[in-house]
């Protein structure tokens, strides 16, 4: 069966080289540009000995970056993270590892001491707590001079940090008062928020409250500010938990908002020393149409505005089921929070069948003051100063009914992106001024193997700008922090900190690239000729640039006027360079100004350029490389290169014992001997491709019949499952696949690695050491190649379009069911 399926991706590999590229335009959700790491101009950091560098605080006042790694604090220049400024050492002793593994947990992993908590107390202290071989504990650390130094006076941090490094949790400093969210005793059962420092208080240890939690982010909205009825700041809380108010086979997981109010101090007797404001609702992020939820969050980013109703919560989010990675980004109003929490009705638990709980909506009459309101204007009227004074029923209703019967449903009640092949770990919002003075929200998203998406967030759509890879080997991002006065992204993993900027402006070539990039920090300057940095130039008015459709007719015609001149050869085949500076992008080519068919046995379109067999006195004549690229729905073309080639003079031709690659122009010559024989020196490695595909011409229709047998017969015989969409035609299913594997091949062509000098081989056997589950087929491959994403097979489709139909979900529960049986 293997040796079936490495025949038939082997096959696969090799012919979807020489089909042409055109299917693999317009995929919307693809970045349009993949930096490699080589090119990524990234500046890091790692010492010998020290890992898990995943707690990062950035201090603007001080022009450090603090970051927690294991058993080791470093204070790294801002402006430059290869530059460490000072370094403090806080290890476990033996002592207590020798304890900690009697526990029963690994001396060499578990025993260490991770920095969890890095928050700025005031300007020269710092607060500051890691796990220390299970038995978390804070300290004090001060800066003084840019040194950072522990002040070794260790307290036991039950509650404030996690025991187990692996888990997950949640903190913030405000107002000198410290909030975490995480595991309260050592075998992680127990979940707190807890409130510490000054005034401390904690959640009711009861499932209704939080039951089997993941803590992602907490996070403060000064409510307080510019409010008519003397409302209090708020501490909002994210985090999954396992649903208390659905019935399933299985756990269902559900995303959550929580939030307490600042300036409560619990209850008198009811609820003493515990939140009086404690409620969560649901997040969603799906839509009625995609019966695909996605449901359990995983990071979240607050984005402040100047007036805090306005503010925007951007989370992303991925499935509980299924193998596949898939990701979506939401985005949740400020106004339909305060909505549920301040308006919304609340659930109750009933008991039915002696034993079992339902909750359902309550609607008999609710207390007043209303339960889990802050302490606020009205409360004040009616003699409530503080959460000591609330009465009993109000408390007691709101220990019985922390969760709300209403869902915080997202903006435009869908996900902003879904992203499949990816799985996004780490988001940061930046708002852009761009040209035209408008503001843009653009999004960062870190992933799980170490790439970094930039995506720009439009009303109606989102559009991915790059993808950058950020390590050598795929490590996930853990940490993802923005400085937007420096205009510096920082990311912190297990083996290191990266420091990226938010944009390179000089990577986009020209005024074409730069204006349908939609980038808003860049914008090409038509007096320099140059796409700059908008924040460095002050006159806008030289500045093209389109954010909203990529439109580039404002740039400077003629940009590419430059033809290369080309001697025929007769009898050899020759071949026309074009490099296409987008993945969105497609090449035409044009003979005399009439488009050559890509089905034109005389040509062979690669992803390169243009292979012409057998040239002749037939062949003189202008050939135009014409880039395609579909921006925001509309297709915009461009000559990007223009060759002419004409017959020199009569008489013998020498013929050139070596290639002709020529750097500056991007032209090479393939020269061929009668015999047909290829010399292959110093070649890209696209012609080698084009070595293979001599000595394969003939074998190619074999090939071709072959593999078209094969995946009928596969089909037919159910070994190569229907990727996505299980009970649709085959038709559509190779069609998805190839376009695919398509997308595949043009970004492996991409990576011009020199040492790959056989990779189709080379990727085919990967392959199929992969093994093909159900759900995959066609991601282990995307997976495996680093390219991260399924084309969409409608050309117009957007990122937020839903992918899957109620159908999947329900292959996706039979296949778990089987599974499980
Ligand atoms: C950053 O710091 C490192 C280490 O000190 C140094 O080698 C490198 O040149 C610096 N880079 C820049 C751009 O200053
Ligand atoms: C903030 O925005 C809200 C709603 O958009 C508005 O009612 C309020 O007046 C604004 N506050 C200020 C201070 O502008
Ligand atoms: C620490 O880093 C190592 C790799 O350096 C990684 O395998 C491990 O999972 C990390 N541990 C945590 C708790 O992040």
């Amino acid at each position: 069966m293997y040796l079936l399926k490495a025949v038939v991706f082997l096959v696969y590999n090799l012919l979807i080289r020489f089909l042409p590229h055109s299917q693999a335009s317009s995929l919307d959700c693809t970045p349009r540009k993949t930096v490699n790491y080589e090119d990524a101009n990234l500046k890091t950091f790692t010492k010998q000995g020290i890992s898990n560098y995943s707690t990062l605080l950035l201090s603007e006042e001080h022009s450090l970056l603090f970051v927690g790694a294991r058993d080791a604090i470093f204070a790294l220049n801002i402006d430059n993270v290869s530059e460490s400024v000072s370094q403090e050492t806080w290890a476990v002793p033996d002592k207590k590892k020798n304890e900690c593994m009697y526990k029963g947990k690994s001396r060499e992993t578990d025993c260490r001491n991770y920095i969890r908590i890095l928050h700025r107390l005031t300007e020269t202290r710092m607060y500051i707590c890691g796990t220390n071989a299970f038995q978390p504990t804070c300290d004090y650390m001060v800066i003084n001079n840019r040194k950072i130094q522990l002040e070794k006076s260790p307290e036991e941090a039950k509650g404030k940090c996690p025991f187990d490094p692996t888990q997950r949790y949640a903190s913030i400093m405000v107002d000198g008062e410290f909030y975490s969210a995480t595991a309260n005793n050592f075998l992680g059962s127990e979940p707190i928020l807890l409130r510490s420092l000054k005034n401390n208080l904690r959640t009711e240890y009861k499932t209704s409250w939080l039951n089997e939690p993941n803590f992602v982010h907490l996070d403060v909205v000064q409510e307080s500010e510019d409010t008519d009825d003397g409302d209090d700041d708020k501490i909002y809380l994210f985090f999954s938990e396992t649903a208390v108010e659905f019935e399933f086979y299985n756990k269902l997981v559900v995303s959550r908002i929580a939030r307490v109010c600042k300036g409560d101090l619990g209850g008198q007797r009811t609820l003493q020393r515990k939140w009086t404001t404690f409620l969560k609702a649901s997040l969603m992020c799906s839509t009625p149409e995609l019966h695909f939820p996605f449901n359990i969050i995983q990071d979240v980013f607050v984005l402040r505005t100047s007036n805090w109703s306005d503010n925007i919560f951007y989370a992303v989010f991925t499935p509980q089921w299924g193998q596949q990675d898939i990701s979506a980004v939401c985005a949740f109003s400020m106004a339909k929070i305060q909505e549920v929490f301040n308006e919304g009705k609340y659930k109750s638990s009933v008991t039915v069948e002696q034993s079992r709980i339902k909750w359902v909506m309550y609607s008999g009459t609710v207390p007043v003051p209303r339960p889990g309101t802050c302490i606020n204007s009205n409360s004040r009227k009616l003699g409530f100063m503080t959460s000591l004074d609330l009465p009993d029923r109000t408390l007691q209703f709101v220990k019985d009914h922390p969760l709300m019967d209403d869902v915080v449903t997202p903006i435009n009640n869908r996900p902003k992106l879904i992203k499949q092949g990816i799985k996004y770990t780490q988001i940061t919002v930046d708002r852009v001024t761009a040209a035209n003075q408008k503001e843009y929200d653009v999004i960062f998203l870190g992933t799980d193997r170490g790439y970094l998406h930039k995506a720009l967030s439009l009303e109606r759509e989102m559009f991915i700008i790059e993808e950058v890879q950020m390590f050598l080997t795929a490590e996930p991002v853990q940490s993802l922090q923005l400085s937007p006065k420096r205009g510096q992204l920082y990311i912190g993993s297990p083996s290191q900190v990266v420091q990226v900027p938010v944009a390179v402006c000089a990577q986009y070539i020209n005024c074409w690239d730069c204006v349908r990039a939609r980038d808003p920090y860049c914008a090409w300057d038509k007096t320099t000729s140059q796409c700059v940095s908008i924040s460095k130039n002050t006159n806008v008015l030289n500045l093209v640039q389109n954010i909203e459709n990529g439109d580039p007719s404002e740039c400077p015609s003629h940009e590419n006027d430059k033809t290369e001149i080309r001697t025929i050869i007769p009898g050899n085949n020759m071949v026309l360079n074009c490099y296409s500076t987008s993945n969105l992008a497609h090449m035409q080519w044009l003979l005399n100004r009439r488009l050559i068919l890509a089905e034109d046995s005389k040509y062979l379109y690669f992803n390169d350029g243009l292979l012409i067999f057998n040239v002749s006195i037939a062949d003189e004549g202008q050939y135009d490389c014409q880039s395609v690229e579909t921006v925001a729905g509309k297709p915009f073309a461009q000559v990007t290169a223009s060759y002419l080639l004409q017959l020199s003079g009569t008489g013998q031709h020498p013929i050139p014992t070596k290639a002709l690659p020529s750097a500056e122009s991007g032209i090479s010559i393939v020269p061929t001997s009668p015999g047909n024989t290829v010399r292959m020196a110093n070649l890209p490695m696209t012609q080698n491709y084009l070595q293979t595909e001599f000595t394969l011409k003939g074998l190619l229709v074999l090939f071709v019949m072959m593999f078209i047998f094969l995946l009928a017969w596969n089909v037919y015989k159910g070994h190569v499952p229907m990727p996505l969409r299980p009970s649709r035609s085959e038709d559509r299913m190779t069609r998805i696949t190839q376009t695919s594997l398509l997308n595949t091949s043009v970004q492996q062509l991409e990576e011009k690695s020199p040492l790959a000098t056989d990779p189709p081989l080379q990727d085919a056997l990967t392959v199929v050491d992969l093994p093909l589950t159900s759900l995959s087929s066609a991601s282990s491959l995307e997976k495996n190649s680093n390219n991260n994403s399924i084309p969409l097979e409608n050309a117009n489709s957007s990122c937020a379009r839903p992918l899957f139909v109620l159908d999947d979900l329900e292959y996706i529960d039979s296949d778990q069911l089987e599974s499980k049986a």
